[in-house]
């Protein structure tokens, strides 16, 4: 079974004309983590909001575990939990407070809902500001908080919308454990993020959608196929080469775009390596290699038209 399956999902909100999805049909797999990527405003959130019930499509159907949104929303909201894009903690309350009360309300007895809000706290590092109300925390911590109750819960369909936004390197790894550690429990995991490098280790499956239609989809290796090569080629310029001359000494090896004032990227395929590092090497240009990343593919399909 699948955890979400949506057919020719669209919503236009009551005060706007433009189409927010746009017949969206796509299927979500259950244990497996989905990530939604997209450009800001290309529909993430509406997707998230329709699924966990909070919001009605315009048109289409949208089926959570095999039951439709429309006919069983109490059903689905036990099923589920959420780290909304907007949310925010309460201010008087503290750590503690917030994934305790979740738990509870969520019929978890009080050892039981005590022992994960510590393992949760300890997990994201906010133990020792437990007791401390939300409104003397840094916003890193008060979203720290939100990541904690939604996942507290293990519930099996957890949607993450931007769960890593402003968390420091260390806490963004804590949070990519735990999201690993819940799939390999079995929960079914649908991510968004503006971190390439996130959506890249974390996903199963990515959809990239952009004005409210999926464009793109498959796992990293299905998306690779869209970019059409397999390396890049970062070249600075010299004091005897400009921008200009230096595109034109290695343009027909590949696609090139500007990076900088003083670099330019080049995308090509592994057998032109030889070739090139020559040239760089007779021109005195100094260059890294890397095989292509996410980060190429997403700006490739929705972004700088100058690569496509
Ligand atoms: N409450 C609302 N009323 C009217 N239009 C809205 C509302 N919420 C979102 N929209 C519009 O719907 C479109 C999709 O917005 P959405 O929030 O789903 O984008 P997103 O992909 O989550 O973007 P971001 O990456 O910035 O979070 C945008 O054009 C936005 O302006
Ligand atoms: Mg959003």
């Amino acid at each position: 079974m699948f955890a979400i399956e949506s057919f020719n999902v669209s919503k236009v909100y009551k005060n706007s004309n433009k189409k927010a999805l746009d017949n969206i049909s796509l299927q979500v797999g259950e244990g497996k983590i989905s990530t939604l990527l997209g450009r800001n405003g290309a529909g993430k959130t509406t997707f998230i909001r329709i699924c966990s019930t909070q919001m009605l499509p315009t048109s289409g159907k949208i089926l959570i575990f095999g039951d439709d949104v429309l006919k069983y929303p109490e059903k689905i909201r036990q099923r589920i939990s959420i780290v909304p894009q907007e949310g925010r903690p309460l201010r008087a309350l503290t750590p503690w407070d917030h994934i305790y009360n979740w738990l509870k309300i969520h019929g978890e007895k009080k050892d039981i809902a005590a022992n994960k809000t510590t393992d949760m706290l300890n997990r994201l590092d906010l133990y020792s500001a437990k007791d401390v109300p939300a409104l003397n925390l840094s916003g890193g911590m008060k979203q720290k908080i939100l990541v904690g109750m939604a996942m507290a819960t293990e519930s099996p369909l957890l949607f993450l919308d931007e769960p890593t936004i402003g968390l420091d390197p260390v806490s963004r790894r804590q949070v990519w454990s735990i999201i690993k550690d819940w799939k390999n429990k079995g929960v079914t995991i649908v991510l968004t993020t503006h971190y390439m490098d996130e959506a890249e280790i974390l996903s199963d499956s990515i959809f990239i959608i952009h004005e409210g239609k999926v464009i793109s989809k498959g796992n990293m290796n299905d998306l690779r196929g869209t970019l059409n090569y397999q390396i890049r080629i970062d070249i600075h310029i010299s004091k005897t080469l400009n921008v200009f001359e230096l595109k034109n000494l290695v343009d027909s090896f590949g696609k090139t775009i500007n990076m900088s004032s003083d670099s330019i990227r080049l995308f090509t395929f592994e057998h032109n390596l030889r070739e090139i590092s020559e040239i760089m090497v007779r021109s005195n240009l100094s260059f890294s290699v890397a095989p292509i990343t996410l980060d190429d593919i997403f700006v490739n399909l929705v972004g700088d038209k100058d690569m496509t």
